[in-house]
């Protein structure tokens, strides 16, 4: 989604600002735009399309002044273009604004009344209005800011800069995150730590309702209120925060190989080596609280809904939790009823989220939800510090790093190993899950994952082969049986989102009630057929695709002379429990839609109309 950054410091702006916004690239967007201080004037420039294009036309402008906005946005009210594209600058003030202004209508007629007039299609643009309709009052910005807040309903992060004040910055958010890194003499705002973490890495994290204001360097925090606020300083580390490609043609391949490293760490401080166990330490609930729980109920978006799914299986089978999943833009109109009978209190459901991103707007209203009704909440996050991380009761950490493909790949897996720990942590509180044999048998499992992970990133070429064998296909139906059903739902969406071919997950057992129909020499079948108890009927069904002629790849276990003889391409991972299949099977299918997008020659890590976190309904 859209991104910020501003700057006040004693480097050219328009050198950290371009270097900002090209790092928030990876988020997606359509078209970008500066507002500069130029001789003690504002100067703007947009453009539509990649960041590129920006910097072609400003190339030879050198800004003279300390302080500059910039945005990339991603097209919500109005198409792409350069009138549409921030900032947007009214009067003397220009701004940014990533969200969504919910009662633009109501603001726009209402200036439309007072024959205003408006150079953009975007709710964006009336904000500069409102705020220059204050600023002509001889009000400051900030006395500008507090008024407008008010005025404003929905999802904003908004930076602005007023031309008579070129030492100053303001920003102020609701919903989207926005945060403030403070280096020697210099200010960097911006949506993403990515777009600071070059400069500086003390930061400042803004809660809704919070302003900050900028003036020559020096920081003040106000509420919505405008009353003086303090905000805590927090350090953050540099290898964890930084984005690097490290020699990959992609960020997307770069994570993929992250993959055993990103497991390691996501597991490193829950598992007891000696004693084979799992004991989350610093969940932020209690064992007395977690020992009450009778139900969960998992809520995401996107790739990790699908963890979440995989999570249900988990929760089940290893801690005999009933476990409901919710996709998060579903739930949070749905009616919550509270199980009457195994779960009456609200503290025996505990709600997790999963989410990277820790910012997607969905599932955040979900946990605001879930919290005001009483529930316990976890988080299952990827990004410390996220509102989600910081809004939820207890949270377990995917230690993938950062990621920026749009694609989830390494925080897919992270994800389901961090649902696996919590259920076989559950299991140890309440132990009417599975007993502890068991739980020593998953945690072994467990532990020589990475290594596995690795033994199928070995085997790349194989993938790349298959790869280019299936680029004339033009549609693709993934198929999974159990825990490995949420894998074919997750190879689908990767194939659809980097190479935009068409593609559908279902349940093995579904294909007959429907789908079937689609099979032909041209209809692509990946298979995931594991050696796990449930393979003979994965095996009847990819006979059914044979009768009827379609392209079979199956993905099995180790040598499968069975799943070769039937297959156009036959990609194994090695022997496993059925616990840790969904991670080993996930990797074929991540390399697979990687390569297939390589050779249609995709922007890969920048696929067409999606956005890394999606901050608006
Ligand atoms: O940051 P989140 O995990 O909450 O994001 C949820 C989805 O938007 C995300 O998983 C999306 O589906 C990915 N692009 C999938 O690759």
């Amino acid at each position: 989604m859209c991104g910020i950054v501003g700057y006040w410091g004693q480097k050219k702006p328009k050198t950290v600002i371009l270097d900002g916004l090209k790092r928030l690239e990876y988020r997606g967007y359509d078209s970008t735009g500066v507002a500069i201080f130029d001789h003690g004037q504002l100067k703007v420039a947009r453009s539509p399309g990649k960041l590129s294009n920006l910097e072609e036309k400003i190339k030879d402008v050198e800004f003279s002044g300390p302080t500059g906005i910039g945005h990339t946005r991603w097209a919500t009210h109005g198409e792409p273009s350069e009138r549409n594209a921030h900032p947007h600058k009214v009067g003397s003030v220009a701004i940014v604004h990533n969200g969504i202004i919910e009662n633009f209508r109501e603001i726009r007629d209402n200036l439309l009344a007072q024959k205003i007039n408006l150079q953009s299609e975007t709710d964006s643009e009336l904000i500069a209005h409102l705020l220059d309709k204050k600023l002509k009052e001889q009000k400051s910005l900030l006395e500008a800011v507090i008024e407008v807040i008010p005025q404003l309903h929905g999802a904003y992060s908004i930076l602005a800069v007023n031309e008579k004040e070129p030492d100053n910055l303001i920003a102020f958010k609701n919903g989207p995150p926005m945060l403030v890194g403070i280096g020697q003499n210099e200010i960097v705002i911006a949506s993403d730590i990515q777009a600071i973490i070059s400069w500086t890495n003390r930061v400042v994290y803004l809660n809704d309702g919070d302003i900050v204001l900028s003036k020559k360097g020096t920081l003040e925090f106000f509420n919505a209120a405008g009353e003086k606020i303090n905000k805590k300083i927090q350090e953050m580390k540099w290898d964890e925060a930084k984005a690097e490609k490290a020699g990959f043609n992609h960020f997307m391949m770069k994570e993929i190989y992250e993959q055993p490293e990103a497991i390691r760490k996501t597991m490193e401080p829950h598992i007891h080596l000696k004693k084979k166990t799992v004991e989350l330490k610093d969940v932020g609930l209690t064992a007395e609280k977690l020992k009450k729980i009778r139900r969960v109920r998992i809520i995401a978006c996107g790739t990790s809904w699908h963890a979440a799914l995989i999570g249900k299986y988990v929760f089940e089978k290893i801690a005999g939790i009933p476990t409901d999943v919710d996709i998060a833009s579903e739930f949070q109109y749905r009616s919550l009823i509270v199980d009457p009978i195994e779960a009456p209190d609200t503290s025996q459901t505990l709600i997790i989220t999963v989410s990277q991103s820790g910012e997607t707007a969905d599932t955040l209203t979900c946990l605001r939800k879930c919290k005001k009704l009483g529930f316990p909440t976890l988080s299952i996050c990827n990004v410390p510090h996220s509102s989600i991380d910081r809004e939820a009761d207890g949270r377990v950490y995917t230690r993938a790093g950062v990621e920026i493909g749009v694609c989830s790949t390494k925080s897919f897996t992270a994800q389901i190993v961090a649902l696996e720990l919590l259920a076989l942590h559950m299991a140890g509180l309440l132990k009417f899950g599975v007993g502890e044999n068991e739980i020593t048998q998953m945690v072994e499992s467990l532990l020589i994952l990475p290594s596995q992970v690795e033994t199928c990133l070995n085997h790349d070429k194989w993938f790349k082969e298959a790869a280019k064998s299936l680029s004339a296909f033009k549609g693709f139906l993934y198929l999974g049986r159990g825990i490995n059903f949420p894998v074919a739902l997750e190879g689908a969406l990767k194939l659809k989102e980097i190479t935009y071919l068409h593609a559908e997950g279902y349940p093995s057992g579904e294909l007959k009630h429907g789908p079937i129909a689609l099979v032909d020499q041209d209809m692509v079948i990946v298979a995931m057929a594991p050696k796990d108890d449930l393979y003979e009927k994965n095996i009847s069904n990819i006979q059914e695709v044979k009768a009827r002629g379609g392209q079979i790849i199956a993905i099995g276990t180790g040598e499968d002379e069975v799943l070769r003889s039937m297959c156009r391409h036959y990609l194994s991972v090695p022997k496993a429990h059925w616990l840790t299949y969904p991670v080993l099977e996930s990797v074929p299918v991540q390399l697979l839609s990687y390569h297939l997008a390589v050779e249609l020659k995709r922007d890969v890590d920048q696929p067409r109309n999606l956005a890394k976190s999606v901050t608006v309904e």
